[in-house]
């Protein structure tokens, strides 16, 4: 989320400028306001016009260009940005922001500015990791700006090795970290994601339609505010964010025990993964088979699992503990009943059966429910933003304590 933040981006000349074009859509649909700024060899590329198209204003290009408005356009740009972000960077511009040269708009911007530059190398694998290159990347480095670093594979100059530009989203989470304010630091929060999974046999299992989405939302939102944040994961496909340790997990036990070794430690844990309440009664150790012949089916019995909530919910002594109520009617009632049974400080219901809300999707509709009986009742919003909202509560309760 990057409402109302200010991001300039210098674009350089390399091949991987058409990926640029991604990145300010991207931030433009986290909220942010772009500047673009291009340097001459990004022009032989993609035209202005493209950044324009996207971004929704003039895009900078000349250091000496007449103005329609009396104002020095390099400096009103350097003092407004939050972040500046060079991607593609090439390790041309890299050498001339680390030796302080301000021949073109971009570099003068940079020189003239006390923002946070965040790269985006994109080059030749020789010429990344030609100690040269590597020596402004470090001297830059010191003076604390950020390198997400190239991805690796072939190049478009045929090479194969470190160089390739990371890819938009990646560079979207950098900013974002660097631009969160750190309000969360010196807190350890565990956050428990995704689904568990049960084996049946060693091909089949049971499991839930949980994708993991909120629980990743809530651990890349408290990394971003500086907690030390812990990220307890079921099997998914969502990348890890950020900052965050994250531990995989399979069954429901295995996500239990894998808390017990930061529990004690921890402020906060928050239970947005949907373990599997039960488990087969026996795990085959081979392969169950089809009878041939045989069309009656078969009855597995289960056996119920813990519930890891309640569980640490027993153990609590200083920490704030927040549980999901997965619902599809009674909403309230039933999850301000696990709020009780489980001893949580609130507990986030979400009816699952709506739509935008609970599994899959990238948004959630959501109520509140704390221990003193207080509801807050939300409106669809995306699961980053609730993620704020129950991370802002949860420090509202430790402030108060
Ligand atoms: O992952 P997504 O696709 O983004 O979907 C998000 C979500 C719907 C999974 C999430 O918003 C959510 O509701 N998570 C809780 C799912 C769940 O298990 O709900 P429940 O009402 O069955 O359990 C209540 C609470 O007890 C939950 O905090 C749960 O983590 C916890 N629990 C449940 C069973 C169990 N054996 N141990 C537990 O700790």
């Amino acid at each position: 989320m990057l409402k109302g933040k200010n991001v300039i981006l210098g674009v350089t000349g390399g091949i991987a400028v058409y990926k640029a074009a991604d990145l300010v859509s991207r931030l433009i649909k986290e909220g942010a306001s772009v500047d673009v700024i291009m340097t001459e060899s990004a022009q032989k590329f993609v035209t202005p016009l493209t950044f324009q198209t996207m971004a929704q204003s003039k895009v900078h290009t000349d250091l000496f260009g007449l103005l329609d408005y009396v104002d020095v356009e390099h400096i009103t740009l350097a003092k407004k940005a939050d972040v500046i972000v060079v991607a593609p960077a090439t390790g041309n511009t890299i050498a001339k922001i680390a030796n302080g040269v301000a021949d073109n708009m971009l570099t003068t911007v940079i020189l003239a500015s006390t923002a946070k530059i965040i790269f985006a190398p994109a080059m030749n694998t020789n010429m990344f990791l030609n100690p040269i290159t590597q020596e402004n990347i470090k001297k830059l480095e010191a003076l604390g700006h950020e390198f997400v670093p190239p991805g690796e594979g072939r190049l478009a100059c045929g090479d194969i090795g470190p160089g390739k530009m990371a890819e938009p989203a990646d560079i979207v989470e950098y900013i974002r970290f660097s631009l969160v304010e750190k309000d969360m630091t010196g807190k350890k929060v565990i956050v428990t994601a995704g689904p568990t999974i049960e084996p049946l046999d060693p091909v089949r299992y049971i499991t839930n339609h949980s994708s993991g989405k909120m629980g990743y939302a809530i651990a890349r939102e408290a990394a971003s505010r500086g907690a030390e944040t812990i990220l307890i994961s079921g099997p998914t496909s969502i990348p890890e964010p950020k900052g965050v340790k994250v531990i995989k997990v399979d069954t429901t036990q295995n996500m239990l025990d894998a808390i017990g070794e930061y529990f004690d430690a921890c402020d906060i844990l928050i239970k947005a993964a949907a373990p599997s309440d039960f488990k087969p009664e026996r795990v085959s150790t081979t392969k169950i088979k089809k009878i041939p012949g045989d069309n009656s089916g078969i009855t597995v019995k289960f056996d119920k699992n813990p519930d890891i909530a309640a569980y640490y919910g027993q153990k609590k002594t200083n920490q704030i503990i927040i549980g999901f109520a997965a619902e599809t009617d009674n909403i309230l009632e039933y999850a301000s009943r696990k709020l009780k049974e489980k001893n949580l400080d609130f507990i986030v219901a979400n009816d699952v059966t709506m739509k935008g809300a609970g599994f899959k999707g990238d948004t959630n509709i959501a109520t509140i429910i704390e221990n003193n009986g207080q509801q807050t009742q939300y409106p669809i919003m995306s699961k980053d933003q609730l993620s704020k909202e129950i991370l802002n509560k949860a420090m509202e309760i430790i402030k108060n304590k």
